[in-house]
């Protein structure tokens, strides 16, 4: 099962796990792109909404013998503290934590035992960003979550772990395009020196997903092309640059 597997790094997911064998099931809230995938890949597909608990409860009950479970859902609503709505504080919180903490309960019950839960998280879990505090503190969230949940379900060999990617062109993240030099403050913070793939990550998804990383669990995989040893961009001083140029 791949929840947010209908876009970005979810669908790239669903492709690497397909190619690794199992038969995937794209589960996400938009219905005509999770179906798309579905049919792209061989797969199966169902409507789900990581934010209501009948939602998750209902896509994992459909499923017999689920082995892998990943979550891939996300989005984020930026802006500085002092003018951030609470509705959007709340959407991001919704969707990436609790929407997290929904899919290890009921993919917690229903996995078999043995099986691998994978969490996407973010490079903004550990590092701050100006204009990020809603995504950050959320993605700091589903990394202490995650820890939890591998404590708590190692008795049944199920292992929990996360990937942390820095900037991945996806839909998500194409926006950034639009604030002069942002991209190239990212690309300047990352050593290697460029941004990820959806596959970068769907490699790593793979990986945690299969044997090959059976002794791990609990465990968060930085990737970034080394970016976390870097500074995040600032944002709100990008943006701020921008309209000043505009004004
Ligand atoms: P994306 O926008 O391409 O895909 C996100 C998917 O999640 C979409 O298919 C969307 O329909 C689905 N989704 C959103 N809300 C949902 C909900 N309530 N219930 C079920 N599905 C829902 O974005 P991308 O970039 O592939 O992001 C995937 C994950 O990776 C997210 O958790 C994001 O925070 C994380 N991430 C992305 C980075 C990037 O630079 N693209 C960097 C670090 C983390």
């Amino acid at each position: 099962m791949v929840v947010g597997g209908a876009s970005g790094i979810g669908r790239a997911a669903a492709d690497r796990l397909t190619a690794a064998g199992h038969h995937v099931v794209v589960a996400d809230v938009n219905a005509d792109a999770a179906r798309t995938a579905a049919a792209e890949i061989g797969g199966d597909w169902l409507y789900l909404d990581v934010t209501d608990e009948r939602s998750v409860a209902a896509g994992f009950t459909a499923l017999d013998d689920v082995a892998v479970v990943v979550n891939c859902a996300g989005l984020s609503m930026p802006g500085p503290i002092v003018d951030l709505e609470l509705s959007a504080w709340q959407t991001t919180v919704d969707v990436c934590l609790t929407g997290t903490f929904l899919v290890l309960k009921h993919a917690g019950r229903r996995i078999v035992d043995g099986g691998s839960i994978v969490c996407v998280a973010s490079l903004n879990g550990r590092q701050p960003g100006t204009g990020m505090a809603a995504y950050c503190a959320a993605k700091a969230g589903v990394l202490m979550l995650v820890e939890v949940a591998a404590l708590e379900l190692a008795e049944r060999g199920v292992r929990v772990n996360a990937v942390s990617p820095g900037l991945v062109d996806t839909p998500l993240t194409e926006g950034i395009s639009f604030i002069p030099g942002l991209r190239e403050e990212y690309l300047e913070n990352t050593p290697l020196g460029r941004a990820g793939t959806p596959g970068d990550v769907a490699d790593t998804i793979a990986f945690l997903a299969s044997p090959a990383s059976g002794w791990m669990t609990g465990s968060a995989i930085d990737l970034n092309g080394g970016a976390h040893m870097r500074g995040y961009p600032d944002l709100l001083g990008r943006i701020k640059a921008l309209a000043d140029d505009d004004g």
